[in-house]
């Protein structure tokens, strides 16, 4: 994909501060921690445009970017961080929910895992409800370059039969680090808005 312009637009905690001139929108889950604003930022070729952090927990906000005047990339805030306030966590959760189910323009879900660890139960529900929805979902195992290639293959099965991954939901490796599976993200999301 070639980016000509990437922009951060705006965060949003409830619907009406949503963007209303509609583009198709690709939006990004996982637990905190997993990589979705670095994946992000790889994906557009910028270092900074997504807020990175080694504390999980730093995108606190449903975040629009824009490219190419053309489709939305959306960074929803991460969930399974233990530390947080159970009110700050409901609201992260309603913030969502609300999200997932109510937006028309949302086209597909790219959802991160860890490639190092066993999907959570919260990865697992997560999914199960992406699936209810009926969401086209890319699964992309990331932080790829910390498992040795030898040992890859074995962990890409434990997410499979973990998530109990089915024919129509592709499962890749990324890592920020080497840039592996970038393009392959590109090609999934321009399948799914164009
Ligand atoms: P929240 O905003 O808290 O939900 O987290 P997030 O999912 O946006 O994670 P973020 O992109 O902030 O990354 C968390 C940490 O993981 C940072 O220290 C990143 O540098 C690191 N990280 C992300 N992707 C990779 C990767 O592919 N390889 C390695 N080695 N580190 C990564
Ligand atoms: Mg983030």
């Amino acid at each position: 994909m070639k980016i000509k312009e990437a922009a951060y637009l705006q965060g949003a905690v409830e619907k009406k501060q949503y963007p209303v001139n509609e583009r198709p929108e690709i939006a990004f889950v996982g637990r905190s921690n997993v990589g979705k604003s670095s994946l992000l930022n790889k994906l557009l070729n910028r270092k900074r445009l997504a807020h990175t952090s080694s504390t999980p927990g730093k995108t606190r906000l449903i975040n629009f970017y824009i490219v190419n005047d053309a489709f939305y990339l959306v960074d929803l805030p991460g969930y399974g961080f233990a530390k947080v306030p159970p009110q700050v966590k409901k609201q992260w959760q309603v913030m969502t929910e609300e999200y997932l189910t109510g937006r028309l323009p949302l086209r597909g879900i790219v959802m991160l895992v860890d490639l190092r660890h066993p999907p959570s139960k919260d990865d697992l529900a997560m999914l199960e409800w992406l699936r209810f929805y009926g969401y086209p979902t890319l699964i992309v195992a990331t932080k790829a370059d910390k498992i040795s290639r030898s040992r890859q293959q074995q962990h890409l099965q434990v997410v499979t039969k973990v998530l109990a991954l089915r024919e129509d939901e592709p499962l890749i490796t990324f890592s920020t680090m080497s840039g592996e599976g970038k393009e392959a993200v590109w090609r999934w999301i321009k399948s799914v808005y164009s």
